[in-house]
């Protein structure tokens, strides 16, 4: 559809849901979530010519979670491409999460690099093959947005990590199927601090935008991944990117995705745009009960679905 009016249509989309009921709850799994005001809400799409639409709370910062499960592949395909492929599969995974059972059955290979373990393995990837993997995410990330405000919060790794008890149940059982290299101390240390990145939603639009360019970040002019790798991320999202909610994403909002249990989501329109959400109540698969309602309607009013 040409010529949308993108603000008229958040505005629309903000006033239909802003107060509905919401029965999702914040996930207090890791104890620091808790903090989080639950009212909160926020969207913010950019489009690759660099036209910014917004409203609500787009401009706070919010915990993106497993959000950043996307940017650890980029890395991790960046530097040692393909072989990514050796540790970790493509498939949807059909589970939650955080779930141990598949994993045993398929010998400590992950079904995705979106699901705990997989991004667990990729932590693995970039521990092997980076002196101080933790700082060279956070400089990629920084790099490729021009944002240099992007950082981890260090409290949050730390509730992660006293409470990661299914995360230390999944490196210790790929470990012993050989598909751990480093440290578990080590990996889980890189895990618990990709998890805790924090974002607004304009800079989580942005940081999504080069999946939106053919592997070019419009924000600062330059090729972040290939044309081809960018079309692999873009697939493992719209397959995987909402774990055993993938598919419903797909039919209601029909654009490649991913969500966090921080209750943010980021979608991407091949060629036409990045948009996140931020809304940290959550259905009971984890995904944000809001933040899943405005991207459909997003995508219903501008008829602007890959499908
Ligand atoms: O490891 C965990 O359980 C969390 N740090 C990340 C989970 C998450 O965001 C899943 N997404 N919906």
């Amino acid at each position: 559809m040409a010529n949308i009016d993108y603000q008229k249509m958040l505005d629309e989309v903000a006033a239909e849901l802003r107060d509905i009921d919401d029965p999702g709850e914040v996930a207090t799994y890791i104890p620091e979530l808790r903090n989080v005001d639950s009212r909160k809400m926020g969207i913010h799409l950019v489009t690759i010519d660099n036209s910014h639409f917004y409203f609500g709370d787009s401009n706070e910062k919010f915990s993106i979670q497993s959000i950043s499960k996307v940017l650890s592949l980029t890395l991790a395909l960046k530097i040692v491409g393909d072989t990514v492929w050796d540790r970790v599969g493509v498939e949807p995974s059909g589970s939650a999460f955080n779930s141990l059972v598949q994993l045993e059955y398929e010998k400590g290979i992950p079904r995705n690099p979106l699901i705990n373990a997989g991004a667990i393995v990729v932590c693995d990837i970039l521990v092997d093959c980076l002196d101080n993997p933790k700082f060279r995410l956070l400089e990629f990330i920084r790099a490729s947005t021009g944002i240099s405000s992007i950082g981890y919060n260090p409290r949050m790794a730390e509730s992660e990590k006293k409470c990661g008890y299914r995360n230390y149940a999944l490196v210790n059982l790929m470990k012993d199927f050989g598909n751990i290299h480093n440290e578990i101390e080590l990996v889980l240390d890189m895990y618990f601090h990709l998890c805790s990145i924090e974002m607004t939603c304009k800079e989580l639009a942005q940081t999504f935008l080069f999946l939106a360019a053919g592997g070019v970040s419009p924000v600062v002019n330059e090729m972040i991944v290939s044309p081809r790798q960018t079309k692999r991320i873009n697939s493992i999202m719209q397959m995987c990117g909402f774990y055993d909610e993938a598919g419903e994403f797909a039919f209601r909002t029909g654009l490649p995705g991913k969500s966090g249990v921080g209750g943010g989501i980021v979608a991407i329109h091949p060629g036409k745009f990045s948009v996140a959400v931020w809304s940290p109540k959550l259905n009971k698969k984890g995904n944000s009960y809001k933040g899943m309602k405005l991207l459909e309607s997003v995508t219903t009013k501008s008829q602007s679905s890959i499908f």
